[in-house]
């Protein structure tokens, strides 16, 4: 294991990756467990990942990716998914946090009320939500892909309609991301240079 600040820093998009290079199903399952790490608002975990690894399902996927060579090239291409409605399932997820006595029952009333509260009738926030939990995921994946000695390629050049037909979303779900991972093949460009932290940050 090397150390965040070193993974966050050497992590670069790849383009090109060793099509022999094959990803076990316990592999994948492992990155995705550190990818389950990441936070989201109210812990709704509204998020699910569909890895593509047969040759097949990536070239099908590739064809609605506008034929990124990336998404078949790679080990695992994964579909990161945005859940709209995650915030319905609060109650069954939280509910171990009041078995084990580390809430109490007015906590977890106002966690769930809270929660329905601010998402049930804002199908704007709703979406927003989706989005910026699988995105957060998706670094998540980013970063322990690259602590795995691998590398990875997040991709929002496909056509949504045909990934969500592909992998067969529901209607409450967004195809949010795609992010390749796999092995490095030779020619992948450099760490690319990033803008003066002063035009980026403001401390007030
Ligand atoms: C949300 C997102 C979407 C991206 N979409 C694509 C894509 O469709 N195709 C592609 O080749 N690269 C894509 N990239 C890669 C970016 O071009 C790359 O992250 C950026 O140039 C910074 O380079 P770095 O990742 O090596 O630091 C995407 C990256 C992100 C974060």
């Amino acid at each position: 294991m090397t150390d965040a600040l070193t993974i966050i820093k050497s992590r670069t998009s790849a383009n090109n990756f060793d099509p022999t290079h094959v990803m076990t199903a316990a592999e994948i399952e492992e990155l995705v467990s550190y990818a389950q790490e990441t936070p989201t608002s109210f812990n709704q975990q509204n998020w699910r990942i569909v890895a593509v690894s047969s040759a097949d399902r990536k070239a099908a996927l590739k064809a609605v990716a506008y034929g990124q060579a990336k998404v078949s090239d790679a080990a695992v291409c994964f579909v990161l998914v945005g859940i709209k409605d995650g915030y319905k399932e609060l109650g069954r997820l939280v509910k171990p946090l009041l078995e084990a006595g580390a809430i109490d029952q007015a906590a977890y009333d106002g966690w769930i009320g809270m929660a329905n509260g601010m998402y049930a009738e804002n199908t704007q926030l709703q979406h927003d939500e989706a989005i910026r939990s699988a995105s957060m995921v998706a670094m998540t994946l980013m970063l322990a892909a690259q602590d795995k000695g691998l590398v990875s390629g997040a991709m929002i050049g496909f056509d949504p309609a045909g990934v969500a037909k592909e992998v067969g979303l529901g209607a409450n779900e967004l195809p949010v991301m795609l992010v390749s991972v796999g092995r490095a093949a030779p020619g992948n460009w450099p760490r690319k240079p990033r803008r003066a932290v002063s035009e980026q940050l403001k401390i007030v």
